[in-house]
């Protein structure tokens, strides 16, 4: 029987770190489905109309060089608007939810559009200054020149883009069990998660 984990929250909030390590320890699958919104965004800076874009995404696509720049991200966000984008690449996340024994996807719709009935639904926050020192850490150790106060204007347009648009806003599952990882050290943050996935197993 297939079991799904879904993990929503905004951006570096450690819902990356905590889907994949919840993934390992249960032996399930994982899809980090900002990456097939950033694959689309790189598609729009390639000069390609997003929707078509979207339907057509082959593999490749998500193993490109620059999926995570900052560029990318803010296109990603752009795309995610677009409700034929996110229609686009419904199905897929669909399907890999119920794949084998179990799957863990990450986004920010994930919970209330694409696995309203998951198994486990978890809201990973943490405050936006938390969230962009641990980006910046990130983009400098990837050798990026920017500044923290840059990192924390992205953060935010990001997250009042996320939060604020008509098609699947970033929003908690009403039965969403929230973890904040504000003040929690990565394994304290994959503990929580592994003990809610659990006690519904
Ligand atoms: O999680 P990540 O930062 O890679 O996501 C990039 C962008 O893709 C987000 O800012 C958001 O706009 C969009 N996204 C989304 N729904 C998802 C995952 C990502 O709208 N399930």
């Amino acid at each position: 029987m297939a079991f799904t984990v879904a993990i929503d929250g905004p951006a570096a909030a450690g819902k990356g770190t905590i889907a994949r390590s919840v993934a390992a320890h249960f032996g399930f699958s994982h899809l980090d489905t900002g990456l097939l919104y950033r694959a689309t965004g790189a598609r729009m800076l390639d000069g390609e109309d997003p929707a078509p874009a979207a339907w057509a995404l082959v593999p490749e696509d998500l193993e490109r060089d620059g999926l995570r720049s900052a560029a990318v991200a803010e296109a990603a966000s752009v795309v995610a608007a677009m409700p034929e984008v996110r229609a686009g690449l419904l199905a897929f996340q669909r399907r890999f939810a119920r794949l084998g024994d179990g799957a863990v996807l990450d986004g920010r719709d994930i919970g209330t559009v694409i696995c309203p009935e998951a198994e486990v639904k978890l809201f990973v926050t943490a405050t936006p200054e938390t969230r962009a020192a641990r980006r910046f850490a990130e983009l400098r150790a990837a050798g990026a020149e920017t500044t923290l106060a840059e990192v924390l204007a992205d953060v935010q347009a990001r997250d009042a883009r996320d939060a604020g648009r008509d098609a699947a806003p970033l929003m908690a599952a009403p039965d969403a069990v929230h973890i904040d990882t504000t003040a929690l050290g990565i394994d304290e943050a994959v503990a929580a998660a592994v003990a809610v996935v659990e006690r519904a197993r």
